[in-house]
């Protein structure tokens, strides 16, 4: 059965034919009217909230365990999410520290009439491997996704 990612799987059919998600896609949900701003376009804090549980399963998944997050940098809003859209959010990891672990999370979106893939939204986030005692922990360098 054909889900929204597999319509998602090949290039934008947006501005820029050919550009593709980076990464792996961890999270898909429906924008719904109880998410939208005061213009009737989804809020920003929903889409970002969207992009950071992306980021955490995906970061959960490379440390073997608990993880918080520790910074949220270079948010971009490209181009807004409307009503109906189904948004995806693609986790690219990009380093690997002692304990922390920086990734890449774009989200795109089918649009609800057109299907039109498009980029919307990107950011770069970072998230710390935590212990049960809260305190960061060693990552384990041979530790791959789960
Ligand atoms: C995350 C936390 C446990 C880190 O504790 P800490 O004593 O500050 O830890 P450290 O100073 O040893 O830093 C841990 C890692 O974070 C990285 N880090 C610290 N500040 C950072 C920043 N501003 N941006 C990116 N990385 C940062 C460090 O470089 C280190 O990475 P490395 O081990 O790979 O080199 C602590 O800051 C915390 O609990 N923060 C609250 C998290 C939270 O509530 N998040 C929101 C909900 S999930």
């Amino acid at each position: 059965m054909k889900n929204a990612d597999s319509k998602e799987s090949g290039d934008a059919s947006g501005e820029n034919p050919g550009e593709k998600p980076r990464g792996e896609l961890f999270i898909q949900a429906a924008a719904m009217p109880a998410d939208t701003n005061p213009n009737g376009d989804i809020f920003g804090g929903w889409l970002l909230s969207q992009m950071d549980i992306a980021g955490g399963i995906a970061a959960r998944s490379h440390s073997g365990g608990r993880t918080v997050t520790i910074a949220v940098e270079s948010m971009i809003f490209k181009k807004p999410v409307q009503v109906g859209d189904v948004v995806s959010c693609y986790a690219d990891l990009e380093k690997v520290g002692r304990t922390s672990m920086t990734f890449l999370i774009e989200v795109w979106t089918l649009r609800r009439d057109s299907f039109v893939r498009e980029k919307v939204t990107e950011g770069v986030f970072t998230y710390v491997a935590i212990g049960p005692d809260g305190k960061p922990r060693e990552i384990e360098q041979e530790t791959m996704s789960a």
